[in-house]
């Protein structure tokens, strides 16, 4: 077997493994101190503690001396409307004084302003302006990211926005994952037809799924937006014809989007900042997975989701950016980590396990990704720290300092190497 690289010294590797599959802890990953990797072939293929066994390194293997530093799995971002053109910072002042999120959408602002942008611009300048964005992700540790469309919200425009991301997976060191959104919002020529728009995107659903360029569909399930009744007809839809599920449930009003989650069996739900303890409830009982969106309270300046409860319940949580130019713009999942600590008393192992393993999970990826164990992708993140605890105490920092992707170095002293 051909070693390629071996990192050793590793102060304190977070291999991500899952130690008991029946502990509802969000802590049972492994740790492993004073530590060496090995990679071949862009997988992993031993770990270990101590010193690195002999019959790992041959002549033209790699020894890359840690230092005592912390190693994780690559971050997973599990949800980001990656691809959009224009910024909507003219909003901030309305957000200042208190304007909320669904009147700034109400008037024609919000995502339809988004929506205006993105059908002017040309792929090619969705695809920069994503690849820029990708970059800084990739700085802050991130090697996969789920794509949302739903600045389209044409059949010919939801098409582009998903063929920036089959593009930037090809071209771009993190892997994407695609999600179709048509049921982002009303556009504004079915102001007052929304019905209509209904039929259009289940229209929409077996062309894509025909091109091959979406995984999962995702719904905005919200008052003023897509009602349940309206969530339930296009995830079925969308289900018969073999798309995994995904749904924006309870982020502003308590609608019930978590319970209509259970009942049709969504991969994940997401934001649940006004979930009601039935949603709970029924993610618990239908293995639905919670992704939970902490930037966005923190940037609106709502309530936070109630984590440590469905924690508690047994509910499998990840943590996501929301990276979006409304809501939550930023593409700091360091930051959103970090406020998973201060704000959300998420402990630093919880935090690593619902941004690695539940990530995967909630993007169908666990069994390639969001661990470090024999036969998976070797993403991984080496921090400027001596211990997991400073990550997150030293707050508003980047402590990344290297990201390989695949056994392949990409960031290296905080730079992009690619
Ligand atoms: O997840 N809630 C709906 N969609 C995004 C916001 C998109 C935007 O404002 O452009 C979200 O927060
Ligand atoms: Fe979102």
């Amino acid at each position: 077997m051909k070693v390629n690289l071996i990192l050793y010294n590793i102060g304190t590797l977070v291999t991500g493994k899952e130690l008991s599959l029946t502990s509802n802890s969000m802590e049972n990953i492994e740790v492993l101190e004073n530590a060496y990797l090995a990679i071949s072939n862009g997988e992993v293929l031993e770990y270990g503690i101590g010193e690195i066994p002999k019959n790992l390194i041959a002549d033209n293997t790699l020894l890359e001396d840690i230092h005592g530093k912390v190693v994780t799995p690559g971050i997973i971002d599990s949800h980001t409307h990656l691809v959009h053109y224009g910024s909507r910072e003219n909003e901030l002042p309305l957000k200042i004084k208190g304007v909320p999120y669904l009147e700034i959408l109400r008037n024609g602002g919000g995502i339809l302003s988004t929506v205006r942008a993105t059908r002017k611009a040309t792929k090619e300048e969705l695809f920069q302006k994503a690849k820029a964005t990708l970059d800084r992700m990739l700085c802050f540790g991130v090697t996969t990211v789920e794509s949302k469309s739903g600045y389209g919200l044409t059949l010919e425009e939801e098409i582009k926005q998903l063929e920036v991301n089959k593009e930037l997976d090809n071209k771009h060191p993190i892997d994407i994952i695609s999600t179709f959104m048509g049921a982002h919002a009303i556009p504004e020529e079915y102001k007052n037809d929304s019905k209509e728009y209904i039929e259009e995107i289940i229209r929409m659903l077996p062309i894509i799924k025909e091109k091959n360029l979406a995984e999962f569909c995702d719904i905005f399930c919200e008052d003023e937006v897509f009602s349940v009744e309206d969530s339930r007809r296009i995830l079925n839809e969308a289900k018969k014809i073999g798309y995994l599920l995904k749904i924006h449930a309870d982020e502003i009003v308590s609608l019930g989007g978590a319970e209509l989650a259970g009942e049709i069996g969504t991969l994940s739900a997401e934001h649940l900042m006004a979930v009601s303890d039935e949603g709970i409830k029924a993610l618990k009982e239908n293995n639905v997975i919670a992704n939970i969106l902490p930037a966005t309270s923190f940037n609106l300046g709502k309530s936070y989701a109630p984590v440590r409860k469905m924690i508690n319940e047994g509910v499998r949580v990840a943590v996501s950016s929301d990276y979006n130019p409304g809501s939550c713009p930023t593409e700091n999942m360091q930051l959103v980590m970090q406020i998973c600590s201060s704000q959300l008393k998420l402990t630093p192992l919880e935090i690593f396990k619902a941004v690695t393993l539940n990530a995967a999970m909630a993007v169908n990826r666990e069994k390639e990704i969001g661990s470090l164990e024999k036969g998976k992708k070797a993403d991984l993140v080496i921090y400027d720290t001596q211990n997991l605890n400073y990550i997150f105490y030293n707050f508003g920092i980047n402590h990344v300092k290297d990201v390989y992707k695949e056994g392949i170095c990409v960031v290296k002293d905080k730079k992009i190497c690619y």
